[in-house]
């Protein structure tokens, strides 16, 4: 048994060194430690031995056990660490390659310029309003006052969706809607896109931006639109700005008008923005006429206010010194990189 146990032993030391998967770890395992190995088998026989041999032989039994369990942690030991060093050399990261590039957007102009201007009126107490970009041709027209012979509703100048929908032409529908949800004191504003069949060019677009105020209180008057705009577009273009009024027709309001403000490129000096007449035109204006009121169901003898629209790309161009409108809308991050 003495023998038995000694060739299991130098058997066993051979068969390790020729393990090389956790296959064949497995395999040794079972064959020299396992239930039905070589090693129990002998182990179970030892009953037949007399009293004098069991404890010598128990012993070596013991000692050939210990040396093979040992054999097979070692054997474990090294095919994990050489598992784990062929994971990480086929994992390898090359710190040394360039990063991918890190893309940073940045905010559009004109969402630029209209967050500017949305917070200038907030300072003023102005609350913002939006409205849908398809709209009524009652909200377009007839509650502003342009009845169905007025030129801007011909087919020629608006998208009809259908005969009574169509997409905005003007932020002005968000005056009939406020008014309709809300009775005085109304301060909104209502930035939006609006749409008119419009060829492209440098100056035109069949979608473009708009920002309509409205103003309803007791005792509004002309003075409280000229401060408002005043106020307005010295907080946009500087303090040095300065404001005049021209009389000028919109059918939703009377009396009208047209504001402009002094070159602020050249200080009304004159100069290629201000087309050498020191003045640009920013906005269109006026009290709000009564028809709308009664369209809006306000009482026009109890209240009254102003309303003002003015063209969020035009006035980001002049801004901007921007001389192509098609620009704000290629999405060329070459040029939009630059703000
Ligand atoms: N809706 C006008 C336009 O598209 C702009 C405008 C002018 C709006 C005067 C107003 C206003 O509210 O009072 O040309």
């Amino acid at each position: 048994m003495t023998e038995q146990l000694k060739a299991i032993l130098a058997a066993a030391q051979s068969d390790a060194k020729s393990i090389d998967s956790s296959k064949a770890l497995q395999d040794f395992r079972v064959k020299y430690l396992g239930k039905k190995g070589e090693l129990t088998a002998i182990m179970k026989q030892m009953g037949k031995l007399s009293k004098e041999e069991r404890p010598v032989v128990g012993q070596l039994a013991n000692e050939v056990r210990g040396t093979i369990e040992q054999l097979f942690h070692s054997k474990d030991e090294a095919l994990k660490t050489a598992q784990l060093k062929a994971k990480l050399a086929s994992e390898a990261i090359d710190v040394t390659l360039p990063a991918d590039e890190l893309n940073q957007g940045s905010l559009h102009p004109l969402t630029k310029t209209l967050n500017e201007i949305i917070e200038i009126f907030i300072g003023m107490g102005f609350s913002v309003a939006e409205g849908p970009e398809v709209d009524t041709v009652y909200n377009n027209f007839d509650a502003l006052n342009a009845p169905a012979d007025h030129p801007s509703r011909s087919e020629s100048d608006t998208f009809y969706i259908s005969d009574n929908l169509l997409l905005r032409t003007q932020t002005s529908t968000v005056q009939v809607r406020a008014m309709k949800a809300n009775q005085p004191p109304i301060k909104v504003i209502s930035p939006g896109r609006c749409f008119r069949k419009d060829e492209v060019d440098a100056t035109h677009s069949p979608m473009f931006h708009q920002i309509e105020g409205i103003v309803v209180d007791k005792g509004i008057t002309f003075a409280d639109l000229k401060g408002t705009l005043t106020t307005f577009v010295k907080a946009l273009f500087g303090d040095h700005v300065k404001t005049k009024f021209r009389p000028h027709y919109f059918p939703f309001t009377e009396p009208s008008a047209e504001m402009d403000v002094s070159c602020f490129k050249c200080a009304g000096a004159g100069c290629k923005f201000c087309k050498h007449t020191g003045w640009i035109e920013i906005l269109g204006c006026g009290l709000t006429h009564p028809h709308v009121y009664r369209e809006c169901g306000i009482d026009s003898e109890m209240y009254s206010g102003f309303a003002f629209g003015m063209g969020l790309d035009r006035i980001v161009m002049l801004k901007y010194e921007i001389d192509d409108m098609r620009l704000l809308f290629e999405n060329d991050k070459r040029f939009l990189q630059q703000f």
